[in-house]
């Protein structure tokens, strides 16, 4: 039985990759931090047939212990500060965890077991001001916040490690991807959960900052099949994970509000304070080389996944859900 260990397993990710490692058989444990409150809501389906740890990607001792004890072949790093507003408010933070903190997993490895296979959740943030569209594994990064940033050295630091110490350690270059697990704050499901509301009468209006960005979406759940082929080559590599389509944030809230019979015209209203200091305009992947080294494809099409989400989000209202 193949064991995996995955930073991040409370996030949206790491919920449906633990599902999906526990379909393929392996045993699977987690990394979560201490919190005063229960964090495990995403993982509540499965917790009786994961391992979770207590570790934090700032404390360098907690990782090596729990890689000592759990002994994985895989590790997956999705731990990271990912909110991307956050970062302009707490950037040394966002650097601390999302930057530093792959060193620190990949110095976990190194001095553990060298031999361990690492997955590093890289971003299409990187691209920020896009040098090149569509964008591919060569396309020269201009990241456009402190988030980018640290994800930009988290990507070069995974690079280095294989390279210096020959660690099998692949990073995966996603872009947004969404689904009904994924955090409230997030415009997809800032504008789904919105909808929802306003079609209980719960709420009437929803304020937004800027609609005419773009943006390449595909579901979580298709992704993470990804990060787990990554891991499965016969060398490391790194690969961009996209649907080579792209979508306006307006486009968004207007393909939610119809999946509702709702004019979004009516309900929404604009707000500079959820307008970016420096804005990503467009994102559009592609994912030749995954579709050719990894025979992977994305499934779910935008429109399915808006769909999926606002009515994830009627559902959790109708049953008087959180
Ligand atoms: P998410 O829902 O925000 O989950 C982040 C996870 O990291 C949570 O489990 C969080 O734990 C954990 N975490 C944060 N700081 C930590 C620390 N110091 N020590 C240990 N754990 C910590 O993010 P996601 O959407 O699943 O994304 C997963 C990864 O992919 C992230 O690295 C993200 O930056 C990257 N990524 C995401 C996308 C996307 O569109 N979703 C695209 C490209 C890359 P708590 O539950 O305790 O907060
Ligand atoms: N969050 C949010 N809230 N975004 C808004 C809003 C709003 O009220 N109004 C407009 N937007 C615009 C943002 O300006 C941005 O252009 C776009 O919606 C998407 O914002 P987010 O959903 O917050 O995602 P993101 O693209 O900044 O970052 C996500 O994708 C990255 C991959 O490209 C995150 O998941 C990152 O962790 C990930 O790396």
């Amino acid at each position: 039985m193949k064991k995996a260990l995955i930073t991040g397993i409370t996030g949206q990710d790491g919920s449906y990759l633990a599902e999906f490692l526990l379909e393929k058989g392996y045993k699977v444990s987690g990394i979560v931090r201490r919190s005063s409150t229960e964090t495990c809501e995403r993982i509540e389906g499965i917790a009786d047939q994961i391992t979770l740890r207590q570790a934090d990607l700032l404390d360098q001792l907690s990782l090596i212990e729990v890689i000592r004890e759990e002994e994985p072949d895989e590790i997956y790093n999705l731990a990271a500060q990912s909110f991307v507003p956050t970062s302009w408010s707490q950037p040394v933070l966002t650097g601390e965890f999302t930057g530093l903190g792959v060193t620190k997993v990949l110095e976990g490895i190194r001095l553990v077991n060298p031999k361990i296979r690492m997955y590093q959740a890289s971003s299409s943030e990187m691209f920020g001001k896009v040098q090149e569209t569509p964008q591919t594994e060569t396309t020269r990064f201009y990241p456009r916040s402190p988030y980018g940033v640290a994800k930009v050295y988290g990507h070069w630091i995974t690079i280095n490690y294989r390279e210096s110490y020959d660690i099998y350690a692949c990073s995966g270059i996603l872009f947004n991807h969404e689904s009904p697990r994924r955090g409230r704050e997030f415009v997809t499901r800032k504008v789904t959960e919105a909808v929802a509301k306003i079609k209980f009468g719960l709420q009437d209006k929803v304020k937004l900052g800027n609609l005419t960005a773009k943006r390449d979406w595909g579901f979580a759940g298709d992704y993470v099949k990804a990060m787990w082929l990554m891991l499965q080559q016969d060398e490391p590599d790194d690969f961009v994970i996209a649907t080579g389509k792209t979508h306006t944030v307006q486009y968004l809230v207007e393909t939610a509000f119809s999946c509702v019979d709702l004019n979004w015209e009516d309900h929404v209203e604009f707000d500079k304070a959820f307008e970016r200091p420096a804005e990503v305009d467009l994102l559009i992947g592609d994912c030749s080389k995954a579709k050719k080294k990894l025979g992977w494809e994305p499934e779910v099409n935008f429109e399915e996944l808006i769909q999926m989400m606002v009515e994830a989000d009627l559902k959790r209202l109708q049953k008087g859900g959180k």
